[in-house]
């Protein structure tokens, strides 16, 4: 269900990162030339998203087919993620953003991980506004990971799947702390 707001603002935007290949293959340049571009038009968005008023904003940043591209790409794009939370998060902290991810987080390279575990720290507080990155994110890995979830309480008594409605299911979904994108 769509979330805008009473004065028209979307309150969740969701934004897939697509395009910056062809965006640099376009001025030939390296596809990585393209991400990191794409990188820096996160933080032009964090500041329209505030100037706005708009209150979510969750990027589709790395899928799981996304794995099948050319390792050194694969590298350079982490290497971009890292330093994105290197410079960002004392940006988060200072402006009310609270970092989520979503995703199969364990799967992320450690370093990534143990960047995206103290960010995540760092902003836990804040409330203002919410930046959620999904990373590693498949709807198949999602669903299935929901299912499993709820099936274990289901076995256990503490649910009952004949009651079981879209409401209760999105709780077991990676997006359940988070209004549906606009
Ligand atoms: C798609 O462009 C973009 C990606 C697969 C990666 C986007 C992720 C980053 C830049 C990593 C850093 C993320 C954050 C949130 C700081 P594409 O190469 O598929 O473009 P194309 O469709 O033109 O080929």
């Amino acid at each position: 269900m769509a979330s805008e707001m009473s004065n028209g603002i979307p309150r969740h935007v969701g934004i897939i990162m697509d395009g910056n290949g062809r965006w640099a293959k376009r001025r030939g340049k390296p596809r990585l030339h393209g991400h990191r571009n794409g990188v820096i038009n996160v933080r032009r968005v964090l500041e329209e998203a505030k100037v706005l008023g708009v209150p979510y904003i969750t990027l589709f940043a790395f899928s799981v087919e996304n794995w099948n591209r050319p390792p050194l790409e694969v590298r350079g794009l982490m290497a971009l993620l890292r330093e994105f939370l290197r410079r960002e998060t004392k940006n988060m902290v200072k402006d009310g953003i609270r970092l989520r991810v979503i995703g199969d987080f364990e799967g992320l390279p450690v370093n990534v991980q143990s960047m995206l575990s103290q960010s995540i720290e760092a902003t836990k507080h804040n409330d203002d506004r919410h930046l959620t990155l999904a990373l590693n994110y498949g709807s198949r890995a999602e669903t299935i990971e929901a299912v499993k979830r709820y099936a274990k309480l289901a076995q256990s008594g503490e649910a009952d799947p004949d009651e079981l409605n879209w409401q209760q299911f999105s709780n077991f979904l990676y997006t359940a702390d988070l209004p549906d994108p606009d």
